[in-house]
C-alpha cells in the first residue's frame, strides 16, 4: 500500500473551511492508504510559542481531528517532537541544502517582510525540518494545501541530491497531493472570499448552537433578488454553497427555488442554514468535548502513534547512517 504523510500546523481550532478543505481529504485517505499523520510543534517553534501555548494546542489538535474521524488505528497520529529521529535526518539533510535555495523560498521571504525582527535559522532551514517529516517515512504522497509545493518541491530536490551524493537510490521522490484541487472552497459569512481564521469569519467545529446561530443570523445579505432567475451575487450564492455543504438537497432545492421566483427570505434560509450547521457539527463538536475531558486518552494516542512513527524512523536513520558511513 502507498504510503502518505502529512503534518499539522497548530494553529487554533478548526473551522468549516479547514473540515472540508483539508481535514476531510486526510479521513477519506486512512482507506485508501498506508497513513500517518503528525502535529508539527517543531516547525510552530519559529514564532517563539510558550510552553503552555505548545501542550495547549497539541491536545486540542488531537481531540478536534481525531473527532472529524482520524482513527488512530488506520492512520497513528503523533507529535513530532516525540519522535527524535527526524532531527538527525534534518540535521543530514542541512548539510546538503544550500543558502542560496533556501533564500529563495517564497513562505522564507514572506516571514522576513512580516517578521524582520525574528528572521530566525529556523525558518531558513524550514524545508529541510519538512523534507526529513516526510523522507523518514519513505512516504509516496503528502497531502498538502497548494501553498506548501514549493517545500514538496526542495523535499523531492533534497531526496535526489542525497542519492546523487551518495551515489544510492535510496530516498523516493514524494508526491504532492493537493487536497484543493478535489475539495470545495467554503465561503465565509461576510460576504466575501473564503472562510479562514485570520479574516474572522469562521464557523468553528467546536463552536456551540448559540454561537453558530449568532454567527450564521448576522451574515451579509442583500436587499434580495430583482429579477426572476437572477444569478446570485456573491454573499449570497456564499449562503447556498454552504448550504450544499451541510443540508439536504431538498433544502437546497427550496430555497433555491424560492431565491429564483423572488419569495425568498433570508431569515428563514439563515435559521435553516443555522441548524443544518449545527447538526452538522453537533456529533463532532461532542467527541471534540469528550476527548478534552480525557487528557489521559489523548496522551496514549500520540504515545501510541510515537511509537510507530519511531519505529520506521529508527529504520530510516540506520540505513542512512550506513550510507553516510557511519557506525550503527
Ligand atoms: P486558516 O488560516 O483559515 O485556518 P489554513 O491556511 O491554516 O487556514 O488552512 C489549512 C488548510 O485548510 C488549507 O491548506 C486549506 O486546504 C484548508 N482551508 C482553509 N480554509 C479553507 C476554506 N475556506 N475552504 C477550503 N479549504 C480551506
Ligand atoms: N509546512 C506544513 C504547513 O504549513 C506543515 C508540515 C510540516 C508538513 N511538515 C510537514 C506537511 C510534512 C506535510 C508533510 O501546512
Amino acid at each position: 500500500m502507498e504510503r502518505v504523510i502529512s503534518g499539522i500546523r497548530p494553529t487554533g481550532n478548526l473551522h468549516l473551511g479547514n473540515y472540508f478543505g483539508a481535514v476531510k481529504s486526510f479521513v477519506q485517505m486512512q482507506h485508501e492508504y498506508d497513513s500517518m499523520f503528525f502535529i508539527a510543534d517543531w516547525h510552530s517553534l519559529t514564532t517563539h510559542p510558550t510552553p503552555e501555548d505548545i501542550r495547549r494546542s497539541a491536545r486540542t489538535i488531537l481531540s478536534e481531528y481525531l473527532a472529524c474521524g482520524i482513527d488512530p488505528e488506520k492512520a497513528p497520529i503523533y507529535i513530532q517532537s516525540d519522535v527524535k529521529e527526524v532531527l538527525e535526518l534534518y540535521l543530514y539533510l542541512n548539510m546538503n541544502a544550500y543558502l542560496g535555495e533556501l533564500e529563495r523560498v517564497t513562505s522564507f521571504k514572506d516571514k522576513v517582510r512580516a517578521q524582520p525582527e525574528n528572521v530566525n535559522a529556523g525558518l531558513l532551514t524550514y524545508p529541510c525540518l519538512m523534507a526529513a517529516d516526510i523522507l523518514m517515512h519513505k512516504a509516496d504522497k503528502v497531502p498538502v494545501g497548494k501553498d506548501q509545493e514549493q517545500n514538496m518541491e526542495m523535499a523531492r530536490l533534497f531526496a535526489r541530491r542525497f542519492n546523487r551524493i551518495y551515489n544510492v537510490e535510496y530516498f523516493k521522490e514524494p508526491e504532492s497531493y493537493h487536497f484543493n484541487k478535489h475539495a470545495v472552497k467554503v465561503p465565509g459569512l461576510n460576504g466575501t472570499g473564503k472562510m479562514g481564521k485570520s479574516e474572522g469569519n469562521a464557523v468553528y467545529l467546536c463552536d456551540d448552537e448559540a454561537t453558530i446561530k449568532k454567527k450564521v443570523m448576522r451574515a451579509v445579505t442583500d436587499a434580495g433578488p430583482e429579477r426572476l432567475n437572477q444569478e446570485k451575487p456573491e454573499p449570497i450564492a456564499n449562503l447556498f454553497t454552504l448550504l450544499e455543504l451541510v443540508s439536504t438537497q431538498e433544502t437546497y432545492d427550496f430555497f433555491n427555488e424560492a431565491y429564483n421566483n423572488m419569495t425568498i427570505r433570508y431569515g428563514d434560509l439563515k435559521k435553516q442554514l443555522a441548524a443544518d450547521i449545527n447538526a452538522f457539527c453537533a456529533p463532532i463538536r461532542e467527541k471534540i468535548l469528550e476527548y478534552q475531558a480525557n487528557p489521559k486518552l489523548l496522551d496514549e494516542i500520540a504515545a501510541a502513534g510515537a511509537a510507530k512513527a519511531s519505529a520506521r524512523a529508527a529504520q530510516t536513520i540506520k540505513e542512512v547512517r550506513e550510507i553516510i558511513g557511519f557506525r550503527v
